[in-house]
């Protein structure tokens, strides 16, 4: 077979590329070969091949987020997608095995869904500054100093928090969330935690009141809306998109604001000639992928919680089957109530089957 898998799971160890491999994996490459260098190709091949026999002799599915880089993302995925979409995939998944292939809160929140399978992370490092900027005490305290108002979270958060809360949302369901909770409990304000900038964002969308938590993400924090301007400036005709992470005078500045997967969606719907993402630098590539005539200006904010999940980490992870994540079960159980809450709200979005 030509494939050296000696050592394989310690992440300095490299499979060794050979014609057979090429051969193999000639179709993905062809894919992603408008993103993918060729040079760059014989470093991936390997694990591609290896990682896609392996997850079918474990019954794993691999479940990427939208900002994984493109040899992960259409290369091994089984299903990609934005948060909520993900979370929908892992409640229904019937394989043994899921592998986030995204940040720690994304497997917490497979688990919580699927508290029966082994749910891996192939870097328990990959965290998220949203979900560090709040703890479940925190809101234990929130609680305290706003008795009867409902809490609304974000997903990007650990499972602690999660159970804590009256409801989770995620970028593409937020306002439908809210709007659901309050006329339920039959307020007119909630607590929406931790991204301050969807909480503003979404406040401009709903005659509900919302009180914010400080948290950003600190991808998104970062564009300005100068920067937006110049892009503008630098690229006529150019159509921006903007995540609602982004600060509120940013997303004014954009065509249109939505998640991962929304974003996506528009640039299928609309062909915009040009476009800018403002977002995690990876999804353009991948979505580039799919849309060869879009000319994509990319501006390059890279997520470095995201960014430490790789081929060799992924084979390491199926390998040996590390690193499980687990949930301690009356926290999970409240935590599930949280998201099955949202689950029920609004239509349906479900993460597709990686093509
Ligand atoms: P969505 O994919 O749900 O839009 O979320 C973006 C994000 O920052 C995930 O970490
Ligand atoms: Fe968290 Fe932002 Fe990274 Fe998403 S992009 S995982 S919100 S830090």
């Amino acid at each position: 077979m030509g494939l050296e898998l000696s050592g394989v799971g310690k992440e300095t160890d490299k499979l060794v590329y050979t014609p057979e491999i090429g051969r193999v994996t000639r179709e993905l490459y062809t894919k992603v070969s408008h993103v993918v260098p060729e040079i760059e190709w014989p470093v991936h091949a390997p694990y591609v091949k290896a990682i896609n026999e392996l997850k079918k002799q474990k019954n794993a599915v691999i479940l990427a987020h939208n900002y994984m880089t493109p040899e992960i993302f259409h290369c091994v995925a089984d299903f990609v997608g934005d948060s909520l979409q993900l979370a929908r995939e892992a409640a229904k998944t019937d394989a043994r095995v899921i592998v986030q292939a995204g940040v720690h809160f994304m497997a917490e929140t497979s688990k919580i869904l699927s508290p029966d399978k082994t749910v891996l992370i192939p870097d328990l490092r990959a965290g998220c500054s949203l979900a560090a900027s709040i703890t479940g005490a925190d809101v234990r305290l929130l609680k305290q100093k706003y008795p009867g108002l409902p809490i609304v979270t974000y997903v990007n958060t650990s499972a602690d928090v999660k159970a804590e809360s009256d409801v989770c949302c995620t970028s593409s369901n937020a306002v439908a969330v809210v709007e659901d909770i309050a006329r339920e409990r039959g307020v007119d304000t909630v607590l929406m935690i931790p991204d301050k900038f969807l909480a503003l964002n979404v406040a401009k969308l709903t005659k509900v009141k919302i009180i914010a938590w400080q948290g950003a993400c600190e991808v998104h924090e970062r564009f300005t809306a100068a920067e937006i301007r110049s892009y503008r400036q630098a690229n006529p005709g150019v159509v921006v998109l903007s995540h609602p992470e982004c600060p509120p005078e940013v997303v004014a500045e954009s065509d249109f604001s939505g998640s991962t997967s929304a974003m996506i969606g528009y640039v299928g719907t609309h062909r915009p000639k040009r476009v800018v993402m403002v977002t995690e630098c990876s999804m353009s590539d991948n979505v580039a992928v799919e849309y060869p005539d879009v000319e994509f200006v990319r501006p390059c904010n890279l997520c470095p919680h995201m960014k430490r999940i790789t081929l060799p980490k992924i084979l390491h992870s199926l390998e040996t089957m590390t690193y499980e994540v687990k949930v301690d079960s009356a926290i999970a159980e409240r935590a599930k109530a949280a998201v099955m809450r949202m689950l029920a709200v609004g239509k349906p979005a479900t993460a597709h089957a990686a093509a």
